[in-house]
């Protein structure tokens, strides 16, 4: 059987863009018929980032403007992983130039850029644009998103969802981008890590009304890695008490935590639902076990372990008795984008999409109300008229 092929240009090879090579290069491990992608081009503004690239990947044509991707015809689709003050400036021409593309988050580096993306994308709509959000395709995520859409929860009395991260406890840790303000954004830990705590609540409805914030800074300046030191003007800590529901009779507290200084986690992606039927938690700490609790009046009410293994969305050569880990999520979450670019969303052979750009809107709507909520001490209703 052949496959249909997507052909790729990637624009930023570092942390992310290796990712995609290496999720697109073991396509083999996927036995489930979905087009693959085939990286033609790539882009680095730093020539050895961009050599070290080509030489991991060979074949692929080393570009040193990523405009040169923009006009290439063998080219249907992009990764565009780049700093977040470069969001606004590479996806809009990405757009205008009428390709395909899994853009990272937060999709533009504060509120305006990811309204002015928006709008060009509006012109747009034959496009497949997404972003890039992988937690969701954990299986135990997956079997909670079916369980909370069968209703089987009952009134949802209280959802958490975080991701937290321990190494920026470290003082001693070199500064990069991501600790800056002028290249991360004001946003700070919401704009690197935001997303990912808000993406599977959005996509089961869980809309904010309003948000209380308290925000953290914690290390006012890291070494520069060069003898020096420059000031750390991000915030570290995120902690987002929101209202969700409409009505005192369907009202729920949703509180979403985006921490680089959580001791001793790494990486750590949570989601949890407490319900008047159910109940169910998962955590990347414990990659393939899911909890649930089924109340039943009169019974006891107990957590049920279940290791649920590997249970793919798009179905592949690990057995299901085995392990599933981060890489298997980022390959999962490309099979869903490339069957969508291939097939449409109508088309894909399973139903779960990539974040969208209206749950990335969804999530400025929140962060920006969330920096006003702290900077005033105050509750802040969130500007969500397009979602309700
Ligand atoms: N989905 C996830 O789990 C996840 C994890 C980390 C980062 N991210 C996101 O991915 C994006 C990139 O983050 P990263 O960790 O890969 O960063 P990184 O610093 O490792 O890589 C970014 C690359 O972009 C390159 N670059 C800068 N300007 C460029 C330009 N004009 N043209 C081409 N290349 C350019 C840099 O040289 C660098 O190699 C960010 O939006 C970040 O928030 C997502």
């Amino acid at each position: 059987m052949t496959r249909r092929e997507i052909t790729f240009g990637v624009i930023g090879c570092g942390l992310m863009g290796r990712e995609f090579a290496s999720a697109a290069a073991r396509w083999n491990h996927l036995t489930a018929d979905i087009a693959r992608p085939r990286i033609l081009a790539a882009c680095d503004t730093s020539e050895p980032v961009l050599c070290a690239f080509c030489e991991a990947n060979s074949g692929v044509r080393a570009v040193s403007d990523y405009r040169d991707l923009l006009t290439s015809p063998d080219i249907d689709a992009l990764y565009i992983a780049v700093p977040h003050h470069l969001h606004a400036e590479i996806y809009i021409a990405a757009i205008k130039a009428g390709k395909h593309f899994l853009g990272e988050k937060p999709f533009g580096i504060d509120r305006a850029a990811n309204t002015i993306i928006n709008a060009e994308l509006s012109k747009r709509p034959d496009l497949v644009v997404r972003c890039s959000s992988e937690f969701p395709f954990f299986p135990g995520v997956q079997r909670i998103i079916s369980l909370v859409k069968s209703g089987a929860i009952g009134r949802v009395l209280e959802v958490r969802c975080g991701l937290l991260h321990s190494s920026d406890l470290d003082p001693l840790k070199p500064i990069n981008w991501k600790r800056m303000a002028k290249f991360n954004g004001n946003y700070g830990c919401m704009g690197d890590l935001g997303l990912h705590a808000a993406h599977v609540p959005f996509r089961l409805g869980f809309v904010p009304r309003d948000v209380r914030a308290v925000l953290t800074k914690v290390v006012q300046e890291r070494p520069d890695g060069k003898g020096g030191t420059l000031p750390c003007d991000t915030w570290d800590n995120a902690l987002l008490t929101c209202r969700c529901g409409e009505g005192p009779d369907s009202e729920f507290p949703m509180i979403l935590e985006m921490k680089r200084i959580a001791p001793g986690h790494t990486n750590t992606w949570f989601f949890e639902i407490d319900g008047t039927r159910a109940s169910a938690r998962f955590s990347t700490r414990n990659p393939r076990t899911l909890e649930t609790l089924f109340y039943e009046r009169g019974k006891p009410q107990a957590w049920l372990r279940e290791d649920i293994g590997y249970q793919s969305s798009y179905p592949s050569i690990t057995g299901g008795i085995f392990e599933f880990g981060f890489t298997d999520a980022i390959q999962q979450m490309w099979a869903a984008y490339c069957d969508e670019v291939a097939s449409g969303t109508s088309g894909m052979k399973q139903p779960f999409t990539c974040a969208t750009p209206r749950e990335a809107d969804l999530s400025h709507r929140l962060f920006d109300a969330a920096l006003a909520s702290h900077r005033d001490r105050a509750v802040v209703t969130i500007d969500a008229e397009h979602h309700s």
